[in-house]
C-alpha cells in the first residue's frame, strides 16, 4: 500500500478501485466500518493514548466505495445545495475515504456524541490535532490550505499517511504541498 498515495479533485480513482487490505473495525459508531490495515491500527493506538488523557474518539467514516461516496454526494446536495456539497464531499472518486487511509473521527464527551463541524473548538481535537502525527496521521484539510487542498476546514477528517506524517506536521506541509517538492 501506499501511503502517501494521492486522491483529491484532480488524482481521481476509478469506480473498481478496492484497496487489497480493508479489515473491519471496532467503531462504537455504527456497524460495518472498514479501513486499511495499518490505518486501523495506528488509530487504534491513539486512541487508545487519548483515553490516557481522558479524550474518547472513535470512528465516524473510513472505507467509502465510488457508489457510496456518489451516494453521500447526491444526498447533501439534496439537502444542502450544490454549492455546500461540492465544498464538503468529495464527488465519486476524489474522496480519499476510497483508499481506506481516511477516518473522520468523532469525540464523546458527556454523554454527547460531537462529529463534523461540532468538533472544531474542543479540547479533544486540539489534541488529536497535536499529537496525531506521533501515530502516522496528518489533518488532510487545514484552515489556512484551502487554496491547495480545494476543501473547505475539516476538523474531523484525517488522513493516514505513515512515517512522513511528522515532517509534514512540523513544516505545515500539506500531502500535495509535500509531494510537489
Ligand atoms: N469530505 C471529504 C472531502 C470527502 O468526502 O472525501
Ligand atoms: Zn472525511
Amino acid at each position: 500500500m501506499d501511503y502517501k498515495m494521492l486522491v483529491n479533485r484532480d488524482n481521481l480513482l476509478d469506480e473498481y478501485y478496492v484497496p487489497l487490505n480493508l479489515v473491519k473495525t471496532n467503531t462504537l459508531y455504527k456497524d460495518n466500518v472498514y479501513l486499511e490495515e495499518e490505518t486501523f491500527k495506528n488509530f487504534e493506538l491513539l486512541k487508545q493514548k487519548a483515553k490516557e488523557y481522558g479524550y474518547y474518539i472513535d470512528i465516524m467514516s473510513g472505507y467509502r466505495d465510488y457508489k457510496y461516496q456518489e451516494k453521500l454526494f447526491n444526498e447533501l446536495v439534496g439537502e444542502k445545495g450544490y454549492n455546500y456539497a461540492y465544498k464538503y464531499i468529495a464527488k465519486p472518486g476524489s474522496s480519499e475515504h476510497q483508499t481506506g487511509l481516511a477516518i473522520d473521527f468523532v469525540v464523546y464527551k458527556d454523554e454527547l456524541c460531537y462529529k463534523e463541524h461540532d468538533v472544531e473548538d474542543l479540547e479533544e481535537t486540539k489534541w488529536v490535532h497535536e499529537n496525531m502525527h506521533n501515530f502516522g496521521f496528518i489533518l488532510r484539510y487545514p484552515k489556512d490550505k484551502e487554496e491547495v487542498t480545494k476543501y473547505s476546514y475539516e476538523p474531523w477528517h484525517i488522513r493516514y499517511v505513515g512515517d512522513i506524517a511528522a515532517y509534514l506536521y512540523r513544516n505545515n506541509l500539506t500531502l500535495e504541498e509535500y509531494l510537489r517538492k
